[in-house]
């Protein structure tokens, strides 16, 4: 089959396409012949930092957090898919590529009205935000939420949800185009973070639950303005890991500060989250009160360019190669 590997640390000039063996799915796995796969921030930090995941190894990494296809083939132990089953997935690594096996129960069907391409650019949007902002973050309907970042794949997706759910929704983006989108899209607050400084602007809107990705000095305006008992949920720091915050902010107003990161944790926890957004998201996607928001889909060859337009930041939503 043909892959896209992460060939030494670096820029996207480093993602190549290979021809790589087949994968054969474990007792409990299924073989998906891959027809596309979600390109992550994450995918860019794995590239660049492909040593420390190697340690060593000689051999090279194939990245891609999700994909949608059809099971080809099941393992022995596998009772719930079938072969010819059209699913979407969220998968460690491996998607950039033609097949890919994953956990049976990692696997979801293709939400009605979804089509089989795009549904790729479901999982690791909905598993990060259904973990982070409604299980970790406890957002309850009613209550208010601020997702900074809000065009990215995981905000776009978010704030759909967070709307869906019956909450009022906030976000942050770094230009006009992006900001009338988002209101398109039906966030009811969004600001130019260029222009306006939110925690001003926002002060005294006693926001209930934030999801961050940006960190630094974000992190003490986030407190500032979190409403009593707030719970500020963090999924990256890409301004900066490192933060200086008053803890008085936090014992004064009975805050909760959490994180996460969606890929190390445990197949138990994956197949939790799987059976959680199935129950409560999937049918949003049926009644249309959530989409999956695609810029643009590249040929597999091209995942370098993929790459390259996800760093550039001008992208709206999710970026898909499409094999
Ligand atoms: N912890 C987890 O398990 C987990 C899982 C999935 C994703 N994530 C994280 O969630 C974030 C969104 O992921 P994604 O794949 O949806 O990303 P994405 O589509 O590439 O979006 C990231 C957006 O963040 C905005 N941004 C704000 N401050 C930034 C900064 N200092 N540097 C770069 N961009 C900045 C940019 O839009 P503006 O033009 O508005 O600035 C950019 O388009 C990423 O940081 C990713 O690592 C974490």
């Amino acid at each position: 089959m043909r892959a896209i590997h992460i060939t030494k640390s670096g820029g996207p000039e480093v993602l190549e396409l290979q021809e790589t063996p087949k994968p054969t799915p474990a007792e409990n796995q299924v073989l998906i012949k891959v027809k596309a796969a979600g390109v992550n921030r994450s995918d860019i930090i794995t590239r660049q930092n492909t040593a420390t995941y190697g340690k060593g190894s000689p051999t090279t990494l194939i990245p891609g957090l999700e994909v949608s296809g059809e099971i080809t083939e099941i393992g022995e132990a596998v009772t719930d898919k079938k072969v010819g089953d059209k699913v979407c997935a969220l998968i460690a690594d491996g998607g950039y590529a033609e097949y890919v096996v994953v956990d049976s129960s990692h696997c979801l069907p293709i939400p009605e009205g979804i089509s089989l391409t795009d549904a790729a650019a479901i999982p690791e949007t909905v598993f990060t935000v259904w973990f982070n902002v409604f299980h970790l973050g406890k957002l309850q309907p009613g209550e208010k939420l601020l997702i900074h970042g809000g065009t990215s794949g995981i905000g776009t997706m978010g704030l759909q949800m967070a709307k869906a759910w019956g909450c009022e929704t906030y976000s942050t983006a770094g230009t006009e185009e992006k900001v009338d989108f988002l209101k398109k899209l039906g966030a009811d607050h969004v600001l130019n973070y260029k222009e306006y400084n939110f925690e001003e602007v926002w002060k005294d809107e006693k926001i209930d639950v934030i999801l961050d990705m940006v960190g630094g000095d974000y992190t003490q305006k986030n407190l500032d303005i979190l409403n009593k008992k707030g719970r500020l949920c963090y999924i990256n720091g890409m301004k900066s890991m490192d933060v200086n915050i008053n803890l008085r902010t936090i014992m004064a107003k009975n805050l909760t500060v959490t994180g996460s990161f969606l890929k190390p944790q445990t197949a138990d926890v994956k197949t939790q989250i799987a059976k959680d957004v199935e129950k409560n998201i999937w049918p949003l996607f049926h009644s249309k009160q959530i989409q999956s928001i695609i810029y643009k889909k590249f040929p597999l060859a091209e995942a370098a360019d993929a790459h390259r337009l996800m760093e550039s930041s001008e992208h709206i939503g999710k970026i898909l190669l499409v094999m």
